[in-house]
């Protein structure tokens, strides 16, 4: 299966992506953790993403593309989620291309609904552990007590402006992907409110209305 999680900065499809992972064995493509990575090494996609992400604007469409459509590349097998992305409806073009080449389209779209407040909310208390990347939120899902305080960092985007900038960006640029995916027939929408594990369940009621587990 070939899952594709949607929705605004800091609904929660990176929490989640990791526990689908989990449950169902499935490779995990974030995007926005892909360009991270580029940009801690300090590659020359790296170098130019840091811009436009520290100004809570998208990465061009082609950068991403490159690091998305490698990291497909090394999937050896057909079953994944794909988190962050597409976020523009030609980057959904050209995934659905590449997917529909191999005969493995995208079998679902979950769209995370949540209102901005609370998305505010969730990325201002956010934390990321230095090393592991594991994602906390400061109230809601803290880190354990073995996980130092000196080792928690605030994601430069995770400043008010940069988050005012991200939703505002979602608005005109990725909200369009929403309706090509419902135009399509594969969106499901699910209310990204309430504890992690109501979120899960619903995600995983979806799964098993839609039969995507064995698409
Ligand atoms: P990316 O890293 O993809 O960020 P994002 O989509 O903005 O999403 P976030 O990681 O902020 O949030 P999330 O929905 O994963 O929520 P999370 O689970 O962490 O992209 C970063 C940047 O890279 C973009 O702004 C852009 O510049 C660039 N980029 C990436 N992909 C791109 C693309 N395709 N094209 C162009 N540019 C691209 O949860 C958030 C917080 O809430 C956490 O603290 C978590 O613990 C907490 N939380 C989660 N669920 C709950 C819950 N149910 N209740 C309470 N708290 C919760």
């Amino acid at each position: 299966m070939r899952i594709v999680l949607f929705g605004p900065p800091g609904a929660g499809k990176g929490t989640q992506a990791k526990r689908l992972c989990d449950r169902h064995d499935l490779k995990h493509i974030s995007t926005g953790d892909l360009l991270r990575g580029a940009i801690r090494k300090d590659t020359e996609v790296g170098r130019e993403a840091k811009k436009h992400i520290n100004d809570g604007a998208l990465v061009p469409d082609d950068l991403v593309w490159e690091l998305a459509r490698q990291a497909l590349s090394e999937q050896n097998n057909d079953n994944f989620i794909v988190d962050g992305f597409p976020r523009t409806v030609t980057q959904a073009e050209w995934l659905d291309a590449y997917l529909e080449g191999r005969g493995k389209p995208v079998s679902a779209v979950i769209s995370f609904e949540i209102d901005p407040e609370q998305v505010i909310n969730r990325l201002s208390m956010r934390r990321v552990h230095a090393r592991t990347g594991a994602n906390y939120h400061l109230d809601y899902n803290p880190p354990p007590p073995d996980v130092r305080e000196e080792d928690l960092i605030q994601r430069d985007d995770d400043r008010p402006e940069a988050i005012r900038r991200r939703l505002e960006v979602y608005k005109n640029q990725t909200e369009p992907v929403k309706h090509y995916y419902e135009r399509k027939g594969l969106l499901s929408c699910i209310e990204s409110i309430g504890s992690i594990d109501e979120v899960s369940e619903r995600i995983e009621r979806v799964l098993r209305r839609e039969d995507v587990l064995r698409k």
